[in-house]
């Protein structure tokens, strides 16, 4: 008989940030974002795929007209170390020249990702760019990267779940957690 494949949870050694905890805060930032653009009409531009989660409850915590756009880009490989290259798989759908626009991402680690995308983003000549992650983990930084809506600053931890993934897994555990060991070691 095959093994039978564990469960998503059942890999998982600690839960960092729980998923009413994650409601709570998403709450509290689609407020702040609310107030800030009210009459602006802001693009939200999401960086797949790690930032679906939050970008879908986070834009129904946000009660004023708005639009989304996205980007893909890649950075890691599936490892947990930043490889330092950052290659745009999917561009933006429409113009965003002199629009107010709020980049969502799920986490701001080395901030390679993020400062290339940003000054991407810059050249195309918004009226206003902001940025908005969940999760920070300032121990990490190699390149400054300054936020304007932050959910949880975390210690240097590689986490999954909400988003997140290793191996393009765990994306779908409703909170933030730290694997166990042997599955970052391929063991499991
Ligand atoms: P940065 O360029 O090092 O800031 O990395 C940003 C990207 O790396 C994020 O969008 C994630 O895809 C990934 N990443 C960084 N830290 C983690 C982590 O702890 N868990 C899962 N993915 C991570
Ligand atoms: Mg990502």
């Amino acid at each position: 008989m095959p093994t039978a494949v564990r469960s998503p949870a059942e890999d998982i050694a600690e839960v960092l940030i729980d998923a009413d905890t994650i409601r709570t805060k998403v709450k509290e930032l689609g407020q702040s974002i609310a107030a800030d653009h009210r009459d602006r009409e802001p693009v939200l531009i999401s960086i797949l795929k790690g930032a679906l989660p939050f970008l879908a409850d986070l834009m129904r915590e946000t009660p004023i007209q708005l639009s989304l756009d996205f980007l893909e880009v890649s950075s890691y490989g599936s490892g947990t170390s930043s490889s330092g290259v950052v290659r745009i798989l999917k561009d933006l759908a429409r113009p965003i020249e002199g629009r107010d626009v709020i980049v969502i991402e799920d986490i701001l680690d080395t901030g390679r990702t993020l400062s290339y995308v940003l000054d991407h983003l810059r050249g195309q000549h918004p009226a206003a760019l902001g940025l908005c992650v969940l999760l920070d983990k300032p121990a990490r930084r190699v390149v400054p990267v300054d936020i304007d809506y932050r959910g949880f600053e975390i210690p240097d931890k590689f986490v999954v779940g909400y988003g997140l993934d290793f191996a393009e897994r765990y994306r779908n555990l409703p909170f933030v957690g730290v694997l166990k060991p042997e599955v970052y070691a391929g063991l499991a």
